[in-house]
């Protein structure tokens, strides 16, 4: 297929270029050539009134969490968690997981985003759903060893990420679920296993101030001080949240060559507080986008969470973080988390096709001010209803609307199925 006469291709490559006018041409589920006017006999698609960008990557979300949106809105973590999430989650069965995943997904890639980041329980309805929606993941199953067993923690995990391995569209990775909710033998296992099969480690890290209070009086240390006390910050951890990071933190983190999973909505509603972000840009640290779950949220449109980001990070000098910087962490960096920074988070030949299509006539994507008027429409004006997504270079949304889940069907069942979770 070529897309062809592309009036803006947002590249994300190292340049950061947009190309006006080209043609991309997809060869099953690839990229394989950028340039004009390309002849092939292949299906040509005109695409002269489209802008086109990288999918976007959701770096910290639990999906399946869809079903619970609305559900509490007025609590801080520990209160949200035990009053009202955790009640709940023990009602929570596999189709409910499964249903709220396949919400999420359609959401997801209706607003743009071809790939996300997810440790929860029933992991694999949430495979399940990755596979109907078409949309791509990477999952992990979320442990915790509170009062459960840590082996069998780290037997499903572990089965998991076997069972998976070989699957197109779903990556498996290893997620420990929290310093305070896991045992030191349990993380240093995840650890072992994230470093043998080279998949990432992923965590929440210092979410509230509470967490590193709590850590400094148990562990005399941090969060990040003590993972990287136990060899675990390195270029495979994704720290969700990093809300309350120190200097010497931040300078761990960037030393190792660590992400940080940036979740603002989520930090604001639950009244966590905002992460530093510009000191971590000055440090050099690999940010990237998050929405977190559906409750915390209550969105996982990744535009919506551009536009906060953006618009957080200049509270004291609007100078700061540019629209550009924004972008990128929705997409290139996200790909660095996720080691698939050679597969996706920007079009470049060689890549996955993994693609959003906006119609340029949109009335929020105009007028537009060159190359950076385009990047700021994107991020500070764009609602994020996309007209068609790729992922692999399959149509899976289609004049906006999914292209393998029947929408109406879906919101009846969601409905259904939510009816028990209320109180
Ligand atoms: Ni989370």
């Amino acid at each position: 297929m070529i897309l062809q006469n592309i009036r803006y291709l947002v590249t994300q490559n190292e340049n950061r270029e947009v190309l006006e006018y080209v043609d991309l041409r997809i060869k099953d589920d690839r990229i394989v050539e950028i340039g004009g006017s390309l002849d092939y006999d292949d299906r040509k698609v005109d695409s002269s009134d489209r802008i086109v960008i990288p999918g976007l990557i959701n770096a910290h979300t639990h999906a399946s969490m869809t079903l619970l949106r609305g559900i509490s809105d007025n609590k801080e973590l520990e209160r949200w968690l035990n009053e009202d999430i955790f009640p709940a989650e023990e009602k929570l069965d596999e189709q409910d997981a499964y249903i709220g995943a396949l919400l999420g997904s359609v959401e997801m890639l209706k607003s743009g985003t071809t790939t996300f980041n997810d440790m929860y329980f029933h992991m694999d309805s949430v495979a399940e759903a990755v596979k109907d929606s078409g949309i791509r993941a990477m999952l992990s199953v979320g442990m915790i060893d509170i009062e459960e067993d840590t082996e069998e923690e780290l037997r499903n995990a572990v089965n998991f990420l076997d069972r998976y391995r070989d699957e197109n569209r779903i990556v498996p990775g290893i997620a420990p679920h929290s310093i305070y909710t896991c045992s030191n033998e349990l993380l240093r296992y995840a650890k072992n296993y994230s470093k043998l099969h080279d998949v990432p480690f992923h965590i929440h890290v210092s979410e509230t101030m509470q967490e590193n209070s709590d850590a400094l009086e148990e562990h005399g240390m941090t969060p990040v001080e003590y993972l990287k006390n136990h060899g675990m910050v390195d270029e495979d951890l994704i720290a969700a949240h990093s809300t309350w990071l120190t200097n010497r933190d931040r300078k761990i983190m960037e030393e190792n060559n660590a992400t940080v999973a940036h979740n603002p909505a989520a930090n604001l509603k639950l009244g966590s507080g905002i992460a530093d972000i510009n000191s971590m840009m000055e440090n050099g640290i690999n940010v990237a986008l998050g929405t977190d779950g559906a409750a915390s949220n209550n969105s996982l449109n990744l535009f919506q969470e551009m536009k906060l980001t953006g618009l957080l990070h200049k509270r004291d000098d609007p100078s700061k973080l540019t629209e550009q910087d924004v972008l990128d962490m929705a997409t290139i960096n996200g790909a660095k988390a996720l080691g698939m920074e050679d597969e996706i988070g920007s079009i470049e030949e060689g890549k996955k096709a993994d693609l959003a299509m906006i119609d340029v006539d949109k009335i929020s994507m105009n007028p537009r001010f060159g190359k950076d008027g385009l990047i700021s429409n994107l991020v500070y004006s764009f609602n994020g209803n996309v007209s068609e997504v790729l992922v692999d270079g399959d149509l899976v949304v289609e004049e906006g609307k999914s292209v393998e889940i029947h929408e109406n069907n879906l919101v009846e069942e969601v409905r259904d199925r939510a009816e028990k979770f209320q109180n």
